[in-house]
């Protein structure tokens, strides 16, 4: 049984990696640099060691490819590719497109084609079977099936082998071949009806904690306008042993999936006509909160920051990853330029990013915490400038929500 899976990012890699154990795996990319970094056994992701890719490598279980050609006797084709929006909030479906046309154009025989990648309820069904049949050479019936990716970069805890995983395919069959690809190394497999209902489950996953996170963030100014603390309100709210679960206040959303997993859905509710108005404001207030924020460490400085050095610590989405993607930093970043203010950023766990480097801590007028990293003490963050306001709650001492 031959793996490919098309995508060796966050998510292909890491289910290369859990696949190499049971299968031999052949991962593609269309960034010829991310295959001839694997295939030095160099990781470029977090929770994928170096020191594994090697292993599997020796091991004869994994080879990155950028070669059509390469993936023509696979038995299962996995699909991880990104899906992001278009310049006007819209899915854009143009990487799964080039992974179809990837698959029609090469794989000659009947094969399973598995989507990991987030998209909108009916992407297997209306889309990704469609295009691949469009762009294959021979008249093959493939099977099809879903299984959303849960990943959660960076944590240790929950991993692919006992995370619960979703599947279901657009046949019987489909469905029971993907019930035991997985089976070898993912312990718990729930089975749904339809691969709309995944589809539909993974977007509601992502928008549950948009709309929760985009509550908390409202209710942080709203507690600040009372005087009161958010976090020992939420501390006492979350005594309450059933019916409540605590999300933190925050500059905003970041990452590949909650800013952008819920617009998915808005757009399908669209096409069908039904609302999505809680997706819509949650959006709206994440999105404020970056100028918010802003707002208050101006308000702090006699209503302007004209001049002052702010530094930005933290610019990665979150903690403990490297990974850039809509971080919030990125707009906290402009409104204080546009205020006025001279910024820099520090963040040894991203190191570079926009052509800038990371600066020192220390030296400037403000900090501005935007993520937390562990690795960047409490303390050392706190005397690090004269001011220091912090969006994570992880700083005692410093000003706040
Ligand atoms: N990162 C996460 O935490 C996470 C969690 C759950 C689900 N997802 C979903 O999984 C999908 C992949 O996300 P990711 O974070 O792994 O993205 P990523 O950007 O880390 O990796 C995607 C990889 O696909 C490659 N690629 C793009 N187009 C390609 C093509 N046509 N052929 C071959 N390779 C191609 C890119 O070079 C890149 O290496 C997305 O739909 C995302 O929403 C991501």
């Amino acid at each position: 049984m031959k793996v490919t899976i098309i995508g060796q990012g966050y998510v292909g890699l890491t289910i290369a990696s859990f696949a190499a154990e049971s299968y031999p795996v052949i991962g593609f990319d269309s960034n010829e640099q991310i295959v001839r970094q694997l295939n030095q056994g160099i990781s470029h992701i977090e929770g994928v060691e170096s020191s594994q890719i090697k292993k599997m490598i020796s091991q004869g279980r994994y080879r990155a490819t950028s070669k059509g050609g390469d993936i023509a006797d696979s038995d299962i084709v996995v699909i991880a590719v990104p899906t992001p929006l278009t310049d006007n909030r819209k899915p854009d479906l143009r990487f799964i497109e080039a992974a179809c046309k990837t698959v029609g154009e090469n794989i000659k025989r009947k094969v399973l084609v598995i989507n990991e990648s987030t998209s909108f309820p009916g992407t297997v069904r209306n889309y990704i079977k469609p295009t691949i049949e469009k762009f294959s050479t021979s008249p093959i019936e493939h099977d099809y099936a879903i299984s959303p990716e849960r990943v959660d970069p960076g944590r240790t805890d929950f991993n692919q082998k006992n995370t619960p995983r979703l599947f279901a395919g657009l046949t019987k069959e489909a469905t029971e071949r993907t019930r035991d690809f997985y089976s070898k190394f993912c312990d718990n497999l729930v089975e749904v009806s339809s691969p709309e209902v995944a589809e539909a489950a993974k977007l509601f996953e992502n928008t549950f904690r948009q709309v929760n996170i985009a509550l908390v963030n409202e209710f942080a100014q709203i507690t600040h306008a009372l005087g009161i603390s958010v976090y020992e309100t939420l501390d006492a709210a979350n005594t309450k042993p059933y019916g409540f679960m605590k999300f933190t206040p925050s500059a905003g959303v970041g990452g590949h999936c909650i800013p952008v997993d819920p617009t998915y859905l808005a757009a399908i509710a669209e096409e069908h006509g039904a609302p999505a108005t809680f997706i819509r404001i949650a959006n709206e207030v994440n999105l404020e909160m970056s100028r918010y924020v802003v707002r208050r460490v101006a308000a702090d400085h006699g209503g302007s920051i004209r001049g002052k050095s702010v530094l930005v610590v933290g610019v990665a989405y979150k903690p403990d990853v490297a990974d850039v993607r809509e971080t919030a930093a990125e707009l906290v970043i402009k409104h204080l330029r546009d205020a006025g203010a001279v910024v820099s950023w520090h963040d040894d766990v991203v190191a570079e990013w926009k052509g800038e480097k990371s600066s020192p801590l220390g030296g400037a007028d403000i900090a501005l915490v935007v993520t937390k990293h562990s690795s960047v003490g409490a303390k050392k963050i706190l005397a690090s400038a004269p001011y220091v306001f912090d969006t994570t709650g992880k700083v005692p001492g410093a000003k706040g929500f």
